[in-house]
């Protein structure tokens, strides 16, 4: 294999591409075309000659030239052999095919085949060099032409991919606003009978005596997560309004104990105890009271999912931190989480529960909402043991 001039050829980029003279690979086996090609292009254009197909596509590949010229008929590999792999490499470089006397037939085929044009040996210099800065520019041209295409191909995939999601995220959130509608007609019909049902009881307390009064707070505590129900689907109703103004300085201890009070009937089924620690009654958070009773839920929710069937155990406690911080910590002594999930826990959709009863987005919400707060959550973990979350909230001054 003969190549001339010594490599100094960079991979094609398009500033380079534009910068350099354009690349011209001959392939021929006899030696006077060769030469006579050097001779005639050697000023205007980077001339790569190589004396048979294989070593010619050797630099085609390593130097991407803008046009090959190369003879119909070669020893071993043949032109019309060589224009095939050629075009297999790189579809888009022009090809000019020399065709001796005779060849013109199969001069034809290799247009069939795909070369661009073909010269008759013996040539003119002046139609060459014509024919040759012709399809160095169409060359050129093309590669334009298919590198935009890509870019607009790519394009057109990102803005699919985009709009797939968008379509999805609104028909999320028309769904959702359907959703919190339905939601609040049956809660209203809930909250009625609620109070009915308190109004009948209260008729009728002298002849229950002493044994109503626990079914008097149970209505309490129903009539209040109505409420509670009621401000949840009212918050959604309105979403992405601005809700700056819901932040006002909340005592932590009265929303911790609203939260466990409401899952205290899950504890006593599960046979499970529940205990709420106030270390400092006096803790407040800057805050949207009802987000932070959603974020507190989740985290008793998942302590209560986790407990073993006997001794299930879980420990809310509200103190100041060493480190200035305000701390709400859960703790349950629940089956832990293994050490290669605790980085995926506060992903949305993780979820180990199966999707029938998990959507995974719990500590999700939790983790936002604590952020909105200038605060932050983490976890610590034994597989078998037990977990503890730890939230840390800005003291308010
Ligand atoms: N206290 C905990 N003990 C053990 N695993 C936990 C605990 N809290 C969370 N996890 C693990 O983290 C996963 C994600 O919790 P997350 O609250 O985000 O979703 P979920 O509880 O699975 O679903 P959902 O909240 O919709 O009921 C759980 O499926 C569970 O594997
Ligand atoms: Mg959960």
């Amino acid at each position: 294999m003969m190549i001339a001039p010594p490599d100094q050829a960079a991979p094609p980029s398009s500033a380079t591409t534009l910068r350099r003279p354009a690349r011209v690979l001959v392939i021929d086996d006899e030696r006077g075309p060769r030469e006579s090609l050097r001779i005639l292009l050697k000023n205007e254009f980077e001339v790569i000659l190589t004396d048979g197909v294989d070593p010619g596509l050797v630099a085609l590949r390593e130097k991407h030239p803008d046009l090959v010229v190369m003879d119909i008929r070669m020893p071993g590999k043949s032109g019309i052999e060589g224009l095939r792999e050629v075009r297999q490499i790189d579809p888009h470089v022009s090809v000019v095919m020399l065709t001796g006397f005779g060849t013109l037939e199969t001069a034809q085929q290799a247009i069939r085949h795909g070369a661009n044009d073909y010269i008759k040996k013996p040539f003119d210099t002046r139609d060459m060099m014509q024919v040759i800065r012709t399809y160095v520019e169409r060359t050129r041209v093309e590669r334009r032409r298919a590198r935009v295409a890509e870019d607009l191909r790519q394009l057109n995939t990102e803005l699919v991919d985009e709009l797939t999601v968008k379509e999805h995220m609104a028909t999320l959130g028309h769904a959702s606003a359907e959703f919190v509608h339905d939601l609040r007609n049956p809660l209203t019909v809930v909250h009625g009978y609620a109070q009915l049902l308190a109004e009948q009881l209260d008729g009728i307390r002298d002849q229950l005596g002493e044994a109503s009064q626990e079914a008097f707070e149970y209505l309490d505590v129903i009539e209040h997560n109505i409420q509670r129900c009621h401000e949840i689907t009212e918050m959604w109703r309105t979403l992405g309004q601005d809700r700056s103004t819901a932040f006002q300085r909340v005592a932590l201890a009265p929303i911790l104990r609203d939260v466990v009070r409401g899952v205290e009937p899950q504890a006593l089924s599960a046979n499970a105890k529940i205990r709420i620690l106030i270390e400092d009654e006096s803790c407040e958070a800057l805050a949207d009271g009802l987000q932070l009773f959603r974020a507190l839920q989740n985290l008793v929710h998942n302590a209560l999912q986790a407990l073993p069937k006997t001794d299930g155990c879980v420990e809310v406690f509200l103190r100041r931190s060493e480190d200035g911080t305000t701390l709400v910590e859960v703790r349950d002594n629940g089956c832990g989480i293994p050490g290669e999930h605790l980085g995926k826990v506060f992903e949305p959709y993780y979820t180990t529960r199966g999707t029938r009863s998990g959507t995974g987005l719990g500590l999700a919400i939790t983790k936002k909402v604590i952020e909105n707060h200038g605060g932050y959550i983490t976890v610590e973990s034994a597989a078998g043991q037990g977990t503890s979350f730890l939230v840390r909230l800005p003291v308010v001054v």
